[in-house]
């Protein structure tokens, strides 16, 4: 914009008034139909339906996150295979699909998603085993160990009444996997169900999870090879009843976007402030506006994607779930913007 507001200046000392408006008004035409093309996130938005992959099949990866790595974005996402069942004995709404493992997809563009595979396989009839089918395996999310040089993945493992609630960890040497399992653990002996993990600029990485049998969430530091919980960690959202976290930062502010506990149905977005991961964290409001901003425009966040040298542009990455049907959810991918340091999401 600051090239064309000069050629407009140098112009109009040349030109005679009536020629400068036309060239102004053309110039100004011109920057902007070119400033839209070069949008990425305009580009990238999934309104609630099936995104498909480069090989025109849907991309399944739910409860997704996004590592950016050398010029790539890899997705990584739950697939969902099978029959929807409703779990016998429960006081919720507790439908549970075969666990199919972690899948992976990349991309350049935030556009084109090619299948890479799965990146963490499943283990078949063995119900001893955190990755069988017949397990929870939700919300992994990667990132890359610079002095370890391997990649980490952590995701929540459960049983059909969510109650074994730990996170399972994971290694690769290849971004796409094949991912190793490592086992799970309970950090400092406390409850492990809806996470997200963060890696600051420091190198420090944090998993960032509901506990407390959903009332509490914990912000814990992990060890310097990201494969362990250490004992520094902090408990956040006390008694708020908050889950699915999605961390990002922007202009030297933390911001953590969760939602309400209502299962598979969605509910009302919040997000917070904080000066660090550990906190403390000050509670907002709804980063949702407009029409259905009061359910997450039927959505339920899982990720805040920075967009790479775009600085200040965000992609709010929601699982819009299909509850009965848990194989055909699809995702809501929006535009986020940080305005005088407040979140705004908007479905257009
Ligand atoms: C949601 C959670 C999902 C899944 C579901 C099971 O609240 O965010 O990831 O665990 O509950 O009912």
């Amino acid at each position: 914009m600051v090239p064309v507001i000069l050629y407009i200046l140098i112009t109009s000392s040349l030109m005679k008034k009536k020629h400068i408006s036309l060239i102004a008004l053309l110039i100004v035409i011109k920057s902007l139909a070119f400033a839209n093309t070069n949008n990425p996130i305009a580009d990238t938005l999934v309104h609630g339906k099936v995104l498909f992959d480069t090989d025109g099949k849907p991309v399944n990866a739910h409860g997704p996150g996004v590592m950016y790595h050398q010029g790539v974005y890899y997705l990584f996402g739950e697939i969902k295979n099978g029959k929807t069942w409703l779990v016998p004995g429960q006081n919720w709404e507790d439908y549970r699909v075969p666990a199919g493992g972690i899948s992976c997809y990349s991309s350049v563009d935030l556009k084109h998603w090619k299948y890479r595979g799965v990146a963490l396989k499943p283990t078949v009839n063995d119900p001893g085993s955190d990755l069988d089918t017949g397990r929870v395996i939700e919300r992994p999310k990667v990132i890359y160990n610079e002095r370890t040089k391997k990649f980490v993945m952590w995701m929540h493992i459960d049983k059909n009444d969510y109650n074994y609630s730990r996170g399972g960890v994971a290694i690769s040497d290849s971004p796409v996997g094949p991912y190793r399992y490592l086992g799970s653990v309970k950090p400092n002996d406390q409850m492990l169900r809806d996470m997200t993990l963060y890696k600051d600029d420091d190198g420090k990485a944090y998993l960032v999870y509901s506990s407390e049998d959903n009332n509490t969430m914990h912000v814990c530091l992990l060890s310097d090879d990201y494969l362990k919980p250490t004992k520094t960690y902090s408990r956040i959202f006390e008694n708020q009843k908050r889950e699915s976290p999605a961390i990002f930062k922007n202009g030297g502010k933390y911001y953590l976007i969760t939602s309400g506990c209502t299962g598979w149905s969605p509910n009302a977005a919040s997000y917070a402030v904080a000066d660090k991961v550990t906190g403390p964290w000050t509670q907002q409001g709804n980063p949702c506006k407009g029409l259905n901003a009061e359910v997450t425009f039927f959505s339920q966040g899982a990720f805040v994607l920075p967009v790479i040298d775009k600085p200040g542009k965000f992609i709010f990455m929601g699982d819009v779930w299909n509850k009965t049907d848990l194989e055909r959810s699809t995702y809501l991918w929006l535009p986020l913007q940080v305005n005088n340091g407040k979140i705004e999401i908007y479905n257009p």
